[in-house]
């Protein structure tokens, strides 16, 4: 299968989607933790890389993984009944559960640091809506989308058919929506600098949205580029 990759992804979302690729980024000396941010077109002119030749390494090492029963890769042989179920017990449940606890620790920040660190305004700002958003996109997944796609599994009627790919669209701009401000809240936050008078609940808030972003980055590739293309 080819076009997993591409040169517009960050170098955390490869990541995500395929943890070996850090082999590949660490022998290239491509940093992929403090760097993670920068998408891989950058990272690649940074290093004076080969763009064809890195792009063809991920894809090879994405294909021997995905056989490989367990990693990462290996949804993409899930049956999607199996790949749904798997979505909502592990990324769906995670996310419900660190969103309010995020927010709670946002609030508790930003009055403490918030006069020195203004900035903090804007990131509970940002992750306020970053949780409002995610909270019905879940919702939407949970009530009508993944309803639909079992209901055309047991009866597959062409007009079924037609909401899926629709409601497929709609979630794939949520996705894109969720990136961008979690894009936004890498820049305001400086990659998630904790400042040196900030507090364990500072570093602790951050720590907690670093993780739900790598959770989601995961979360949307297993949706986008596995479970949504058995519709299209
Ligand atoms: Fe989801
Ligand atoms: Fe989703």
């Amino acid at each position: 299968m080819t076009g997993t990759f591409h040169n517009t992804q960050t170098i955390g979302e490869i990541v995500a989607i395929l943890p070996e690729a850090a082999d590949i980024f660490n022998r290239h000396r491509i940093d992929f933790c403090c760097g993670g941010a920068r998408q891989l077109s950058t990272a690649i002119r940074e290093q004076n890389l080969n763009e064809a030749e890195i792009l063809n390494e991920l894809e090879n090492a994405f294909e021997k993984s995905r056989k490989t029963p367990g990693s990462a890769a290996s949804f993409i042989e899930m049956e999607p009944d199996s790949l749904v179920r798997h979505i909502l017990n592990t990324h769906h449940v995670y996310t419900k559960r660190v969103l309010p606890e995020i927010e709670e620790l946002l609030i508790k920040i930003m009055n403490v640091h918030g006069e020195r660190h203004p900035e903090l305004f804007r990131v509970q700002k940002l992750f306020s809506a970053l949780k409002a958003d995610l909270e019905q996109h879940l919702q939407k997944e949970e009530r009508v989308l993944f309803p639909m796609m079992e209901a055309y599994r047991n009866d597959p009627a062409q007009e079924v058919g037609a909401r899926i790919r629709s409601a497929i669209n709609v979630m794939e701009n949520e996705h894109t929506g969720a990136g961008d401000i979690l894009k936004e809240l890498r820049e305001v936050t400086e990659d998630y600098q904790v400042p040196e008078d900030g507090c364990g609940s500072y570093s602790l808030a951050y720590a907690k949205i670093k993780e739900l972003e790598s959770d989601l980055f995961q979360h949307i590739h297993l949706e986008n580029n596995i479970l949504f293309k058995k519709w299209v």
